[in-house]
């Protein structure tokens, strides 16, 4: 590991799904939403779905996917 915070969504078929928890704006650490299933950025309230995509800016990359081997 390298440091970088992981994040990890299991769906409802047992797939796994990574992300690194650093918002892809200004390096702030998202945290999960249980209620709407995304990852929320507390710092200007970006929200990524989870596979880290955009959902709301201002980010508009998508978070990091961790290398998995
Ligand atoms: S650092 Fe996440 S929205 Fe700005």
């Amino acid at each position: 590991m390298d440091g970088k915070k992981t994040g990890a969504y299991r769906d409802e078929n047992g797939q796994l799904h990574l992300v690194s928890t650093t918002c892809s704006h200004l390096g702030c650490t998202v945290r999960w939403n249980d209620a709407e299933r995304s990852w929320d950025c507390p710092c200007h309230g970006s929200r990524f779905n989870y596979d880290g995509d955009v959902l709301d800016g201002p980010a508009v990359h998508p978070l990091n996917t961790p290398d998995t081997e």
